[in-house]
């Protein structure tokens, strides 16, 4: 039976070690939580790399493991993983595409080790693929793959999804590889988006730097049809609709709150990353708490950090930064028994999370930039009384879809102090009223449904190149 063959750099199981024992834990990310629902289903397979280099023995331990599991791993030597991902991935690609053109740097050691380590993936999809196989590669770490796969196998259906932004053709034209970056992508026969802006600025790049022409949605590229769409990523609205009304994070729940006190909790939870503008969300919370003190002692910020690509300097500082406002604003307004921000630095299973998204009458997500922002619905599908305030930024993908949320712009100030304000004040009908329209939205436009869609719209383009033929 033909299969799907899922292509990422970072597969849903990373691999840690732990007194020379190999731990399998499940990966953090919207890509890998997100695809995590689909890829065990009839013989598909999902290649990638296991977050860890190890000795050549480990390898083939690791490689029997995880073929049990649908897996098939990619493995990165200590300097593809400097150069290709810590390197051209996230500190060229990343910035460029999340608009942070002073954390770019261009070095051509690091463009090579990209091309290598995609030629390594594009090798190990070819020893995997059969006849009639569809192949569906994910995020900028593979830009080149599609390509690669079209030069080795012209027919074979490929499609290609960007978790991520893609900028204005302004920011993508000073990356010095961006022609062959683009022609990457064109090996791919439908490239999806999660929004209309990154579609648009993507056919522009198409256009004013590699010279194709585009029909609304469509690139002949050598005579073959490719087309482009914006197709919004969801989540599995049941599995955390359920997790959140469960017996165990209900315990949780209450357990946390003996602890707590009563006082209101904002969510922020996110990556480790300069995109997620965790230090302007700590100085709005402290703004707000100096212009209203009546809520000093009554509200406390939930701060979830996940630790991302540490060894990335820029990420690096940021953990710094962020430390500091923390214990800068406990040390400001705490008092015997109150703190005012809970910092957690680390990542928690879903039963925690379901918790978390229970107890917080307020989600706080305010990223500079995002591709699409799963923490978002997440928060959405697991408010189980349909009630609760998202504070949801203007630059992040999911806010397209989610506009009864408080849409703030994240450089303003002043809008971050008053949406904190206003959600705690919000009346609870206004609050059932937005959450209920929300929960519907998630619930409509689900993981399950955007696999199909991308799918279906892959194969119907095959069908159509096929008829032109
Ligand atoms: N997440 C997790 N453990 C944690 C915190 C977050 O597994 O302790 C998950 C979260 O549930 C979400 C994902 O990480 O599914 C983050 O995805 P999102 O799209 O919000 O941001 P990204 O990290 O992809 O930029
Ligand atoms: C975002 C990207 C993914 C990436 C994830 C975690 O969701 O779109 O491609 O896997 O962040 O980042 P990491 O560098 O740990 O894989």
């Amino acid at each position: 039976m033909a299969k799907t063959i899922i292509v990422s750099n970072r597969l849903p199981i990373r691999i840690e070690k732990e007194e020379e024992e190999l731990i399998y834990k499940t990966s953090e990310g919207g890509l890998a939580t997100g695809l995590g629902s689909i890829y065990k289903e009839n013989d598909n397979i999902w290649i990638g790399w296991p977050g860890i280099s190890l000795e050549k023995e480990e390898e083939q331990e690791v490689e029997e493991e995880l073929i049990n599991r649908n897996m098939r791993p990619v493995f990165l030597s200590e300097s593809e993983v400097q150069e290709f991902y810590l390197g051209f991935s996230n500190q060229t690609l990343w910035p460029a595409f999340h608009y942070f053109i002073h954390h770019m740097r261009f070095k051509e050691k690091e463009w090579i080790a990209y091309m290598q380590a995609n030629q390594k993936f594009a090798d190990a999809i070819s020893k995997w693929l059969e006849p009639d196989d569809t192949i569906w590669v994910h995020d900028y770490q593979l830009m080149l793959v599609p390509e690669l796969l079209r030069n080795k196998f012209p027919n074979v259906t490929i499609g290609f999804f960007q978790h991520i932004p893609f900028p204005s053709y302004e920011v993508f034209r000073m990356i010095p590889w961006r022609k062959k970056l683009l022609n990457g992508l064109l090996g791919a026969d439908f490239i999806g988006f999660h929004t209309y802006d990154d579609m648009r600025h993507f056919l522009s790049s198409c256009h004013r730097l590699a010279g194709y022409s585009y029909n609304r949605n469509q690139i002949l590229v050598k005579n073959r049809l490719v087309e482009v769409d914006s197709l919004p990523m969801g989540i599995d609205y049941d599995k955390y609709a359920e997790s959140a009304g469960s017996q165990l994070a209900k315990a949780k729940e209450i357990s946390y709150r003996d602890s707590l006190g009563p006082q209101d909790l904002i969510l922020s939870m996110d990556r480790l990353d300069y995109s997620k503008g965790i230090p302007g969300r700590l100085r709005a919370f402290e703004k707000f708490l100096g212009e209203y003190p009546e809520y000093q002692g009554r509200v406390s910020m939930f701060l979830i950090v996940v630790p991302s690509r540490d060894k990335v300097p820029s990420y690096k500082e940021l953990k710094e930064e962020v430390e500091f406002l923390v214990g800068h604003i406990n040390g400001k307004y705490g008092t015997i028994n109150y703190v005012p921000i809970h910092f957690y630095y680390r990542s928690f299973p879903l039963d925690d999370l379901s918790a978390f998204y229970r107890m917080c009458k307020i989600a706080m997500i305010t990223p500079n930039r995002d591709g699409m922002n799963l923490v978002s619905k997440e928060y959405i599908a697991s408010r189980e009384n349909v009630d609760g305030v998202l504070i949801l930024s203007e630059m992040a993908g999911a806010s397209k879809e989610l506009s009864d949320a408080l849409l703030v712009n994240p450089n303003d100030e002043a809008q971050m102090v008053l949406s904190i304000k206003t959600a705690l004040e919000m009346p609870l009908s206004e609050q059932k009223r937005r959450m209920s329209s929300m929960q519907k939205t998630v619930q409509k436009y689900t993981i399950f449904q955007w696999v199909d869609l991308f799918i279906n719209n892959l194969k119907d383009l095959k069908k159509r190149q096929l008829a032109m033929a």
